[in-house]
């Protein structure tokens, strides 16, 4: 295949291509924005906009754009062995050691990896290996999986499921409702007024222990959630919110299951938040996005040695765990991974984090003197800002997909890439952002916040 020139690849993704959260209307006139270049904090489009990217493509590029180091990593290994088979007792080299990097990164017992191409692949792989723990302990019941309203998961079916934001849901057949259940999310900014952060906790704990009793015990298996909810709006829970759902999953035999998608691989500071910031131990984490920075796809879905031992013996007839992707540990994305890890390791990248992630956190407050901000909140390089229609009131500005795409353009215009998630704008840049790029991503919301009120 030849070459696209620029004007032909607009063409042909126009004419071609299902892009996934587009509004076809809007699509069919303007066709995408098609970057071509992308390096360190930046990304270049077809126009020739060079744009400091905000957003780390999706929550991903962790270690910025464009590192030779990666791209040689990836030439090397495919030169050396691009791929075989993964089933059976056959394996390759990255992803064995890959996998024993993981554990000794991972907190507790996490021992056991699990490998797929993304993260909604680890959260389905999860979800069948917490079916499957429970079928060979003989508890055969114990099937349905306690997730929370507009919590994001994935795409996959059973990942689609376990998401709760309703406006991925238009449209489609919801399959998974017999086993798959939705609680209140943790969203401080909603709570009701007069009720403090810890009477909050306490209802939301209430709500949780009821909707397990009102299912069964017996029948419920396990909770997901992510650590901080990031495409639902980059909700931060409660003190000592996550430690308590997690014991209340111990006192009724149900596995916890850490989403750590977005959380995990520098994005607040850490591997892995769980344990080190919210202080509980997951039974399953989940993991993708950063483990490669996005530079090839991977997921990774870790369990106890505790589940390890009880599917490792299986008593089911042909005694194997059959599930199994073409691409589980496929050595490039492997390889890339584990080059991804020692460039965070060796540039210190996560201390960079801890110190711009609260400057960015702390910078952002100013932007609620404009009057349809109403909330500023997240943890380090994970940050959603609220518009509303009235600050009292916190009534939803309910941004039509035309309002969130007229800020995204007018940040563009000013050389950054934001992301309008319904009522909401969300930042996620790379781990190597300087405090002079927060200031200007701030600067940039700012003002185009400024223009839109102008236009009225
Ligand atoms: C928390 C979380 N889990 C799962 C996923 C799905 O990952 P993927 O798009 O790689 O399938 C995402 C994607 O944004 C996510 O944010």
């Amino acid at each position: 295949m030849t070459v696209l020139d620029k004007g032909a690849a607009w063409k042909n993704d126009r004419a071609h291509v299902i892009h996934p959260y587009t509004d076809f209307a809007t699509f069919h006139q303007e066709g995408s924005q098609i970057i071509e270049r992308a390096e360190g904090m930046y990304v270049t489009d077809t126009a020739g906009n060079r744009l400091l990217d905000g957003i780390a493509g999706l929550w991903c590029v962790n270690i910025g754009h464009g590192r030779k180091e990666m791209a040689d990593t990836i030439a090397e290994q495919v030169m050396n062995m691009e791929y075989y088979n993964p089933f059976g007792h056959s394996s390759n080299i990255p992803a064995a050691t890959l996998a024993a990097k993981l554990a000794e990164l991972a907190p507790g017992d996490l021992n056991h990896v699990y490998y797929t191409c993304g993260g909604s692949t680890a959260n389905d792989a999860a979800i069948r290996l917490v079916h499957y723990f429970f079928d060979m302990k003989g508890q055969h019941r114990k099937k349905k999986i306690i997730s929370r309203q507009n919590g994001y998961h994935g795409a996959t079916y059973v990942a689609a499921s376990l998401t709760g934001i309703q406006g991925t849901k238009y449209g489609f057949d919801r399959i998974g409702e017999d086993f798959i259940h939705h609680v209140s999310e943790a969203n401080l900014f909603a709570k009701p007024e007069g009720w403090s952060d810890a009477d909050y906790c306490d209802y939301l704990l209430r709500e949780f222990e009821a909707r397990i009793q009102q299912l069964g015990p017996d029948n419920v298996a396990a909770f997901i959630a992510e650590p901080i909810m990031g495409a639902g709006g980059v909700l931060v829970a409660p003190d000592g919110y996550h430690k308590r759902m997690w014991e209340v999953c111990k006192k009724y035999d149900m596995l916890y299951i850490a989403d750590e998608v977005v959380t995990a691989f520098g994005r607040l500071g850490e591997w892995f938040v769980s344990e080190t910031i919210y202080g509980y131990q997951p039974d399953i984490m989940v993991c993708a996005k950063g483990i490669t920075s996005g530079y090839i796809p991977l997921g990774a879905t870790l369990i106890t040695s505790e589940i390890y031992d009880v599917i490792a013996k299986p008593q089911c007839e042909g005694g194997v765990l059959s599930m199994g992707l073409t691409y589980f540990g496929h050595p490039v994305a492997c390889a890339a991974a584990l080059k991804n890890i020692e460039i965070m390791e060796r540039e210190n990248l996560f201390a960079n984090v801890k110190a711009v992630g609260p400057y960015l956190q702390e910078t952002a407050q100013s932007l609620l003197n404009l009057p349809i901000v109403g909330d500023v909140r997240g943890s380090h390089l994970m940050m959603g800002i609220d518009l509303v229609a009235d600050k009292k009131m916190k009534t939803p500005l309910e941004m039509s997909e035309k309002t969130g795409s007229e800020l995204f353009r007018k940040c563009i215009e000013r050389g950054v890439i934001v992301r309008p998630v319904g009522d909401r704008l969300v930042i996620s840049p790379p781990l190597i952002i300087s405090k002079d790029q927060c200031d200007q991503i701030i600067e940039a919301i700012s003002e185009s916040i400024s223009e839109h009120l102008a236009e009225g």
